[in-house]
């Protein structure tokens, strides 16, 4: 396993490309399931969890290839199983169930499981999916959905934690090919809902209102090839925006898009972290002292819950006391006990992290748990006083691409090695 040695206390100066969202190009590319014709979708980012979805399309039977940032899907002839084995290594598979649904009127899937941030159930698609007149059998650990026919109906999709981003997504691409109109109440907001609508409509499906909590499907007969560039990664933009800040520097994150990233910039400048848009790219500099802030994750456009470990790195360094509530996900806090092995003073509270901002921190050995918590230990190891190794960075390659090599190139001082 590879970990990370980071010496902190550079400030990062410099320029930063982003790439395409991961979050985004997942159900895209399982969307390109939905075709017996080629399909061409650029700027994916070159990511274990993307190189993932490349063998679980291969697994169902599609000719696909990943030749620089550009994936092409030709699944002319598919299969509906989808083994434990594939599913398990990542939960965002479960976006192939809405296109094999739709395509071969059956799909079997093994259930996904938990993960370290949480539950993770997948009612809400199943019952997005028996809107449409599929029949769900769950058995041995599989999901089996089965439909003569799917037909257009009209269904509420919110959930305990209000809407579900892949469980849109799954139902908005089971009914592209359903019979008559689909409305999906409580649908998901986030951007990359509205990228893989985008996607569906190249495609030549008939979708309106993504990016509302109203989206309307008019089913067609049958899909054809398209291509598509990928949205820039908000969530991506959003860490180094924040590593810019907590090393006191001033990064350009090239190509970041400030439409998607409201409620981040928002709590950035109440913080006291200036960002300026300069053209097509956002410059984050601190402005002076650090401010605490109080933040709620929330469904799009609110505080996103991919962010919120990053942000606990900074308002760790921030003088006073600031209040993070996870609305999303019930344990999403894994980061807060190895952020204290840096010096950070953070108290659980229910549903609350309670981080009294401020105390020094330095180097130590810390342990990432997860995607967003390894960011956020990234960004604090930049931070701290002395050498800070992160181990199991394997969590952070998920989700971010080249990382170290990124960071590096803005002066950081930061190695990729083999744990020991
Ligand atoms: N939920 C249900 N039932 C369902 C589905 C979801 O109760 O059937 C609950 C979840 O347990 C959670 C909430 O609804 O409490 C929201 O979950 P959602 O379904 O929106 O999450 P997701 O679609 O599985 C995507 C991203 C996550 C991101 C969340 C929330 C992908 C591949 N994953 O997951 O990204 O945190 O939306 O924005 O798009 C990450 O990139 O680090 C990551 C975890």
């Amino acid at each position: 396993m590879e970990s990370f040695l980071i010496k902190g206390g550079v400030p990062l100066r410099g320029t930063v490309d982003i790439s395409g969202s991961k979050n985004a190009a997942l159900p895209i590319m399982a969307a390109a399931l939905l075709t017996d014709e080629p399909c061409v979708i650029r700027r994916v980012p070159d990511l274990s969890d993307t190189r993932f979805m490349v063998d679980i399309l291969k697994s169902l039977g599609a000719e696909v290839s990943f030749v620089n940032g550009t994936v092409s899907v030709h699944a002319k002839k598919i299969s509906g199983y989808a083994d434990y084995e594939l599913v398990r290594k990542m939960r965002g598979s479960i976006c192939i169930a809405g296109p094999l649904l739709a395509r071969l009127h059956k799909a079997r899937i093994s259930l996904p499981g938990g993960c370290i941030i949480g539950a993770r159930p997948i009612n809400l698609h199943l019952k997005g999916f028996a809107a449409l007149g599929a029949k769900i059998k769950i058995e041995g650990g599989y999901v089996d959905a089965t439909a003569k026919k799917l037909s257009g109906g009209s269904l509420f999709l919110g959930g305990r934690a209000g809407p579900t981003v892949l469980g849109t997504a799954n139902v908005m691409m089971a009914a592209t090919l359903a019979d008559g109109v689909t409305v999906i109440e409580s649908a998901a907001c986030e951007p990359e809902v509205v990228d893989l609508a985008n996607f569906l409509n190249a495609m030549g499906a008939k979708i309106s209102g993504a990016g509302s909590p109203t989206i309307t499907i008019t089913g067609v007969k049958k899909l054809h090839g398209a291509e598509h560039e990928v949205i820039p990664d908000r969530i991506e933009a959003a860490t180094f925006l924040i590593a810019a800040a907590a090393t006191n520097g001033e990064v350009t994150v090239k190509g970041a898009r400030a439409d998607h990233l409201r409620a981040v910039l928002d709590k950035l400048g109440e913080a006291g972290v200036s960002v300026r848009r300069r053209g097509k790219d956002l410059v984050a500099r601190r402005g002076g002292k650090l401010k605490p802030v109080d933040i709620t994750t929330l469904p799009y456009a609110g505080f996103p819950t991919d962010v919120q470990a990053q942000m606990m790195a900074l308002l760790a360094l921030a003088p006073g006391i600031s209040i993070i509530t996870e609305r999303i996900f019930e344990s999403r806090f894994m980061h807060v006990s190895e952020l204290a092995r840096l010096g950070a003073d953070i108290e659980i509270e229910g549903p609350s992290a309670i981080v009294k901002g401020g105390k020094p921190v330095s180097g130590a050995p810390v342990m990432a748990s997860d995607l967003r918590a390894s960011a956020a230990l990234v960004i604090a190891g930049l931070a701290a006083k002395g050498v800070t190794q992160v181990n199991r960075i394997y969590h952070l390659d998920r989700g971010y691409e080249r990382m170290d090599e990124k960071l590096k190139k803005l002066g950081a001082r930061i190695q990729r090695v083999e744990e020991k």
